[in-house]
């Protein structure tokens, strides 16, 4: 495919997710329909959909309009291109510009890519982090890997992902998270992914489960486990007792092979039963810290649907809470960015709970940390 044949199949594919469609999904249905396109095509009309849906707002603005082609001609002002001398309507180019089309905007306005409903709310939440926090979901996230210590060190990591064209440097403060520098897109089939020597996960959680109080023989319970990330981050730390329980029993059912491969065993249970050492709260929320990576996420959060979060996220703080033993530790996460999620929920949490007392309490946001994260430490009384 020519770049600007490219174009003209994210055109096609944005029109389907501007329509309603997740944006995983759209891509599928082009790629099932669209044999003649490479790996390298699919890849880079992959990049123009999801770098589309994290610019929206403002490419939209450039270009003049909210329909799908205006974001590609916001796309290609942004980057100094004549949408002109794209648009030709030759061969498998998108169709020639109407006299309507090309005007918008002259600059670029990042604060345009976070829905205008949350600009208030994330003006008062962030503050002076919000600069930042629009700019950073505008950019693809990097790749992050944490170093599985049962299978090896960082150093023996680095060396095998560089055999295999991987490029990744351990971080300064945290040397079990690697940043991927190069050669991203051969990480899954690099030996010591496969072989369960590197796991992919943000830096931002890692910082929040190395933070975590662990000594072996604890009793932990992941209350809201899913696909497994922070039981099998956990699990590598210490030799501990790890059980895994999720109101979605088929979220889990990846995490005996992914906890094979790792060599750390995690068992998922139907009931939590008794009192744990440390029970982990990672509740479903907005999802906000992570919006470069789902940034269709991002346009389809609605008022409701955050009320309805909050709503959840107090309800499980409280179950997860009654599996703590009398001295334990509940830690509650979220990769949101809103206060209402995170220092809301804890806030009104030891408002009702006398028998729990706060530890500690941090929002990750890049230089810190990666993705947007945040993370608190509660600890039951001993006569709790
Ligand atoms: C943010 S995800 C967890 C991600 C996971 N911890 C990981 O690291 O991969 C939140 C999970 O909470 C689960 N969930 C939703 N409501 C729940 C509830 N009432 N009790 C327990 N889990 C719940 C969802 O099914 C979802 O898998």
């Amino acid at each position: 495919m020519t770049p600007n044949a490219r174009v003209a199949a994210a055109i096609a594919i944005l029109d389907d997710v501007l329509a309603g469609a997740p944006a995983e999904q759209a891509l599928l249905r082009w790629s099932r329909a669209s044999r003649f396109a490479g790996s390298g095509d699919r890849a880079a009309v992959r990049d123009l959909v999801f770098d589309a849906l994290r610019r929206r707002g403002s490419w939209a603005a450039l270009g003049g309009g909210p329909d799908a082609r205006a974001l590609m001609i916001g796309r290609l002002r942004e980057e100094g291109i004549d949408p002109a001398a794209v648009f030709t309507g030759a061969g498998h180019d998108p169709l020639p510009l109407l006299d309507t089309e090309g005007y918008g905007d002259a600059t670029v306005e990042p604060l345009r890519d976070i829905p205008h409903w949350l600009i208030p709310i994330l003006s008062n939440d962030l503050a002076d982090d919000l600069e930042r926090f629009s700019q950073m979901i505008r950019d693809r996230a990097p790749v992050w890997l944490r170093v599985n210590a049962r299978r090896g060190s960082p150093t023996e990591a680095t060396a095998s992902l560089a055999r295999d064209g991987v490029t990744a440097s351990a971080h300064a403060d945290w040397p079990s998270a690697l940043e991927v520098t190069d050669g991203a897109r051969r990480m899954t089939r690099a030996t010591a992914y496969v072989e369960g020597l590197v796991e992919l996960q943000d830096l931002s959680p890692q910082i929040a489960c190395l933070s975590l109080p662990l000594a072996d023989g604890d009793r932990v319970l992941d209350y809201c486990a899913g696909g497994g990330g922070k039981a099998l981050a956990l699990a590598a730390r210490a030799r501990i007792d790890i059980e895994a329980h999720d109101a979605d029993l088929d979220r889990m059912r990846d995490l005996p092979a992914r906890a094979a491969r790792a060599g750390t065993p995690v068992k998922p249970v139907d009931r939590p039963d008794g009192l744990y050492d440390l029970v982990v709260a990672d509740v479903p929320c907005s999802g906000s810290g992570t919006w470069r990576r789902t940034p269709d996420a991002k346009w389809r959060l609605t008022s409701e649907r955050l009320a309805e979060l909050v709503a959840l996220q107090t309800a499980i703080v409280s179950q997860a809470a009654d599996h703590v033993r009398p001295g334990g530790h509940l830690a509650y996460m979220t990769c949101s960015v809103i206060r209402a999620e995170n220092d809301g929920i804890v806030d009104q949490f030891l408002d009702a709970r006398d028998d729990f007392t706060l530890v500690s309490r941090d929002l990750l946001l890049p230089p810190k940390g990666s993705d947007g994260f945040f993370h608190a430490l509660l600890r039951r009384t001993e006569d709790g």
